[in-house]
Parts: structure tokens; sequence; C-alpha cells
């Protein structure tokens, strides 16, 4: 049965099941800025000869020039990317490449390039998620009086406005924007010079490395530094979290996109046809996005299993870190990419939106809320009036407001002719300006400042 592998002969599985270039040479970029950085400062302070240091760093441009035209080559017998780097450089420029290495190790090599890498994904996920908000912004603006149902158990409640529905959605971005950018602030030492685990007895300076690559300090443990993963981790922690907001919204999509609700139509660009049904409109990338959430949690859940119980400080397990990070990021970057277009690009149905409003006696408790305001009526005992008015007008087939006067006075007499005003959609959501209310008043005034806030060109 397990002849196949066998007959390929050990070494062969070992070569394989040990290498990584396939997928850190994503990691060429940060590696060679790291090595750049660090060879220089080995020259600094005399560790290297300047003439070494220019040799090596002449011979890590053109590696760099090498790789962006032709991609960084795949051979399992150099393991990493690391290992292939350093190869062609000694190819290039012979045995000085060898002083590259001198107060390093791949450890805290690979530590410090995964950082930079997960920096750099952080900068690209706050690019996105500002698109995101900027359009969120715009079409809350564009419907802040735009009348919807609002729901609960997914069974009318109240009319509320798109506006503020989709400033629901602001809201849970800008958390998300503070966690990624938490995680930034708190990734940001850098692990160079830490060396295999315990230092090196060389001469070098990490804080003039560490300012290099843009790190606020070194990082003051070198165990630690060569072992901790928690910036990988605090970023898909963020990922996971801003992946459910964005499926969660891509449901909503869902729903407002199918036939029964009617209330919004997709940009055909993030839309497919059915191969078989001529009619059909699908809204396949908001369902992508849906799914794409549960490969994001899964990555976050892979990442946290493979750190469960190593011991200090490095082990190979640690390799298995990159691909879930590198698939989380690409897949977070898609999902926000398409989430911004579909919310920049739909066209809401808002005479539809309205009519939904009206249907499922979502004023109700407006009618309720009068009976308080007006007549005195403690909010248990209008809310039991309330009820017969709902069950009179379900029995008619009715809305509440075409309920005669006499009807309604039959129910009590303490309502007059002044509760119609309180009864229309329209006057519901005007009375909800309490502050994050769904008043258009106030989402009006929550855009404007979210706008502010976002700086200019919101
Ligand atoms: N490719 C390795 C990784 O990503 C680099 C570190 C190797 N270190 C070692 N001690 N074998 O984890």
């Amino acid at each position: 049965m397990w002849g196949g592998r066998f007959a390929e002969g050990p070494s062969a599985i070992m070569r394989e099941i040990n290498a990584s270039i396939p997928f850190d040479k994503a990691l060429w970029r940060q590696d060679i800025a790291a090595s750049k950085v660090h060879v220089t400062m080995l020259a600094a302070q005399g560790i290297v000869s300047q003439a070494d240091a220019e040799a090596i760093l002449g011979g890590l441009d053109t590696i760099a020039g090498e790789y962006e035209a032709d991609g960084v080559p795949e051979d399992w017998d150099l393991e990493d990317i690391h290992m292939t780097t350093e190869s062609r450089l000694a190819e290039l420029i012979g045995p000085a490449a060898g002083r590259l290495h001198t107060a390093r190790s791949r450890n805290d090599q690979v530590a410090t390039d995964f950082r930079l890498w997960v920096r750099d994904a952080i900068d690209q996920t706050l690019a996105g998620l500002d698109a995101l908000q900027r359009a969120l912004l715009d079409q809350a603006e564009t419907h802040a009086g735009s009348i919807m149902p609002g729901f609960t158990h997914l069974q009318t409640a109240q009319p509320v406005t798109l506006g503020h529905h989709l400033m629901a959605y602001f809201e849970m971005i800008s958390r998300d924007v503070s966690r990624f950018r938490d995680a930034r602030a708190r990734m940001n030492h850098s692990p160079l010079g830490s060396a295999a685990l315990a230092g090196t007895g060389f001469p070098i300076d990490r804080e003039m490395t560490a300012r290099a690559l843009g790190f606020d300090a070194p990082t003051k443990n070198s165990l630690d530094a060569v072992s901790d993963r928690d910036f990988a981790l605090d970023y898909l922690q963020a990922a996971a979290q801003c992946s459910l907001h964005l499926s969660r919204l891509a449901e909503e999509f869902v729903i407002w996109a199918s036939q029964p609700f009617g209330f919004v139509r997709m940009a055909d660009s993030l839309s497919t046809g059915s191969s078989i049904m001529p009619q059909k409109k699908n809204p396949d990338a908001a369902e992508l996005v849906r799914g794409h959430a549960g490969r994001i949690v899964g990555c976050l859940t892979s990442l946290m299993v493979t750190m469960k119980g190593l011991p200090l400080a490095y082990s190979k397990d640690m390799q298995d870190d990159k691909p879930p990070v590198f698939e989380a990021a690409n897949l977070l970057g898609l999902s926000i990419a398409a989430m911004t277009g579909m919310v920049a690009d739909s066209t809401f149905k808002v005479d539809r939106m309205r009519q939904a409003a009206e249907l499922g006696y979502a004023t109700a408790t407006d009618l309720a809320d009068w009976l308080v305001t007006q007549a005195d009526i403690p909010f248990r005992e209008a809310h039991h009036i309330t009820g017969a008015a709902v069950k009179l007008a379900e029995s008619r087939g009715v809305a509440l407001d075409e309920l005669s006067i006499e009807d309604l006075k039959a129910i009590d007499e303490r309502i007059d002719e002044r509760v119609y005003k309180a009864l229309s959609v329209e006057a519901s959501v005007a009375a909800r300006a309490s502050y994050g209310g769904t008043a258009p008043e106030e989402v009006r005034k929550r855009v404007a400042e979210a706008k502010s806030a976002m700086g200019a060109g919101a």
C-alpha cells in the first residue's frame, strides 16, 4: 500500500515534506529587505568588511531583479526562500556570500520576514476596509431616509432606514479596523538578531536593524522572538472576525436580492447567470464571501492548533504557519473587494422596501408608544391594547392605519384621530431620534461625523 511512496526512498520523502519553498517564496521581498538591513548593520559594526557588504548588497539587488522578472525558482533541495536566495548569492558573488549569515539564523530570519509580511498584509487590509467604509457611507448618506422593514428573528419588527442598516455594518468594520491597527502596533518589534534562540556573541546593533525595517524596537527575549507567532494569530483573529462581518453583510444581499424580497438589484458585474434557467441572476459573489468566512476561520483554527503545546524555542511545526496566513489574506482581500463593489454598485429598490415596511404591522410599537405619551397609559397596558388592534386588523386583512377611528375607539376609547399620524412608517422612523436611532436626521449626523473622522476625500 505504501510501496509507491517508499519506492522514492526516505530521502526523497524528507526532501518533499521539508520543502517550504513552494509557499514561502511569497516572502522573497521581505527576506531580501531584511538581509540588506542585516548586512548593512554588520558592516557598520565592523563585523564584515565594507567591500563584502557592498558585494552582498549588489548581489541581493540582482536577485531581487531576477525574482521580479522570472519568479522564484523552486528547488526542493534548497528547502526554503532563505537558502534559495543565499545559494543564488553564492553563485553571483562567490565566497563573500557566506558572510551574510553571520550573527543570524534562519529562525530569527523567518520570524522577521514573516512579521514584515503580516505587517504589509495588515496595511493592505486596512486600505481595503477604508474603501469599503467609504462605500458604506456614500450609500448610507443616499439612503438616510429610505425606509425598509427592520427585523428581529427575520420577522418584521419596526421600520428602519437603509442608511441606518448600512451604518450598522460601518460600525462593525470600524471595530475591525481598530483590531487590525492594534495587531499592527503589538507586532511591530524586530526579532532580527535573536539568532537561533539564545542571541549572539557578535557585537550587533539590534536597534539599528529594527529602525531600518520600520519596527518600533527590537524584541526583548530571544527565545520568545524566534518562537512567537502571536502576530500571525492576532492577524488571523482580526481577519476571522472581519470575515464574519463580511459574511453577514453578504447574507443580507443574498436575502435582499431574492425575488420575494426584491430590495436590491445587484450589479451584473458581481452576479452570474444560470446555465439552464435563463431568468436567473445569482448572487455568487455574496455567497462566496459567505463561504470564504468559513475558510478564514479554518485558517485561524489551523495555526492555533499548530502552536498549541510547542515547547520553546523554534520547532519545525512552525514552518506550517505560513499557508493559513497566506490563504486567509488572499481570501479576505477578495472578500473585502467584492463587498465594496457590491455596496457601491447595487441599486436599492426604495419603493419596494417601503411597501415591505408597511406589511407586518411594523408600526404597532408606535401605536403603543402613542398610547403611553398621548393617553398616559402604562406601557404594558398599551402593549395589550395594541395587540387587540393588530388582531382586528389581521382578521380584516388591512393595515393598522386602515382601521376606522370607530374600530379603534371600540378597542380603547382613549384613542383619537391624532393616532393616524403616528402610524405611518415615516412618522415611525422620524420618531426614533434617540442617539444612535434610525431617524433620518440622526443617521445623517452619524454619517457626517464618520465622514469627517475618516478625513478629507471621504
Ligand atoms: N523554512 C523554515 C520555516 O519557515 C525556516 C526556519 C528553519 N529553521 C530551522 N531551524 N530549521 O520555519
